[in-house]
């Protein structure tokens, strides 16, 4: 099976050019191929770019299957472009053992269309306190690369610094949900101005900081890598700036929500707009934008975290934080840094692919487009314009906060090893 992808532009730079993917890989870059049998996929005014990467995901099986499951997770991804996910921890059971990752692994690969890698729990029911089986899961189907409390922060810092200690002799990742729980006992939006106008408990920056300057320095001392979930504040974005410029091995993710929208959105008490780490002040939404830009923030991540109409559209203080993502990360990168001019197509390629294979170190993916290389890509028409409708998402849930938005730029068609798996907005079977 072979298909080629026509008068396209690569990263959106240079001449158009046709592709072949064939046999799982790009066969062929060049002007005017023409290839018997193969099939076609016109990219006239089209860009192609790696496939994308999401280094946090929540995809809420096994427990929550009524919000999503690694199936409808998948579609979404799939059309939002991404070719591989990482799905988080926080499941119910929790994936703290190597049952549930090799579960969600090979779920992942019957569903086929996008590669589901498992993150691993740190600590044993995320409770903070027992280290988790991490050579286990390391070791087994699922072969976990990232470890993760997501949702909770591993706050004691002596099982921190373990986890950094031990995932260093396994060679994996420790992504750390910064949050200091002692100053966020209640919170439910930014401290600011605005939650304090609205009557909304307050979680201070310095919840998420005091906990990011701890782990840079845990993480010098173990001569560990730590990764940061999520960044949400302009004084993240120094800390991570120090600790780069020590020679520390952090690097940090933002999510497409907090390079959007701000704290201002709380004005109507819509629980749609509650998340941790909350919507910050528009100060911090520019600091993270200049952050990506500039690579202080490593790559962009969802947080795509799907919940239920009845923990969503309730008053404001019950609901469960958190918004869909995977399906418009896309359109809302290119509306804060494309449009903005703060990055290129290629960067895209980079924040969005490129930059979080390598922190996890997967070698098949956020490859180069060339030759030899496999074909995870993923087709864009940068000219489209679309609005969200929430109804008409893949996942199961419904809490995106685009709702009604006309948004930039769409995803055509996405390929894995070579196979179409989603096309003109739908899914393709496989
Ligand atoms: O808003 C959030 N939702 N932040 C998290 O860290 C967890 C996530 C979830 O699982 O719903």
């Amino acid at each position: 099976m072979s298909i080629l992808i026509t008068n396209v532009r690569l990263y959106g730079e240079g001449d158009p050019v046709d592709v072949l993917l064939a046999d799982g890989e790009i066969r062929e870059i060049g002007a005017g191929l023409s290839v018997d049998g193969a099939e076609i996929a016109d990219g006239t005014g089209q860009f192609l770019l790696p496939g994308f990467i999401d280094l946090h995901t929540h995809l809420r099986e096994p427990g929550r299957e009524d919000t999503e499951t690694i199936e409808t997770g998948s579609a979404a991804a799939a059309l939002g472009g991404y070719t591989a996910v990482f799905a988080m921890a926080n499941t119910s059971p929790v994936a703290d053992n190597a049952v549930i990752t090799d579960h969600v692994w090979k779920r992942g690969q019957e569903v086929g269309l996008v590669d589901v890698y498992p993150v691993g729990a740190v600590t044993v029911g995320l409770e903070g306190k027992q280290l988790a089986e991490m050579g286990t899961m390391a070791a087994g189907l699922g072969a976990v690369r990232m470890f993760s409390d997501d949702g909770m922060c591993v706050y004691d810092p002596l099982i921190m610094r373990r986890a950094l200690e031990y995932a260093n002799s396994l060679g994996v990742l420790i992504a750390q949900h910064a949050e200091e729980p002692r100053l966020t006992k209640g919170a439910v939006a930014h401290e600011g101005p605005t939650a304090a106008r609205l009557g909304l408990a307050g979680w201070p920056r310095a919840a998420e900081e005091s906990i990011v300057a701890r782990d840079a320095l845990l993480a010098r001392d173990a001569g560990a890598r730590v990764h940061i979930c999520h960044a949400s504040t302009a004084g993240t974005v120094e800390l991570l700036k120090w600790a780069k410029a020590q020679g520390i091995s952090v690097t940090a993710e933002v999510t497409p929500h907090h390079l959007l929208l701000d704290d201002s959105r709380l004005e109507t008490y819509d629980a749609v707009n509650r998340v941790n780490p909350p919507l910050r002040e528009a100060s911090d939404v520019t600091a993270l934008r200049q952050a990506l830009a500039e690579g202080v923030i490593d790559c962009v991540a969802t947080d795509h975290a799907p919940h239920a109409d009845q923990d969503k559209c309730c008053e404001f203080a019950a609901a469960r934080p958190g918004m869909l993502g995977l399906e418009t990360a896309l359109s809302i990168i290119v509306a804060t840094m494309v449009d903005t001019g703060l990055l290129d197509w290629r960067g895209v390629a980079q924040v969005m692919s490129e930059n979080p294979a390598r922190i996890v170190g997967l070698d098949d993916q956020g490859r180069p487009l060339a030759v030899g290389e496999p074909a995870n890509v993923v087709l864009i028409d940068p000219a489209a314009e679309w609005t969200v409708e929430a109804n008409d998402l893949a996942s199961i849930a419904r809490n995106t906060p685009y709702q009604a938005m006309t948004l930039p730029a769409k995803v055509t068609a996405t390929f894995l090893r070579g196979r179409a798996t989603a096309r003109d907005g739908k899914i393709v079977a496989g």
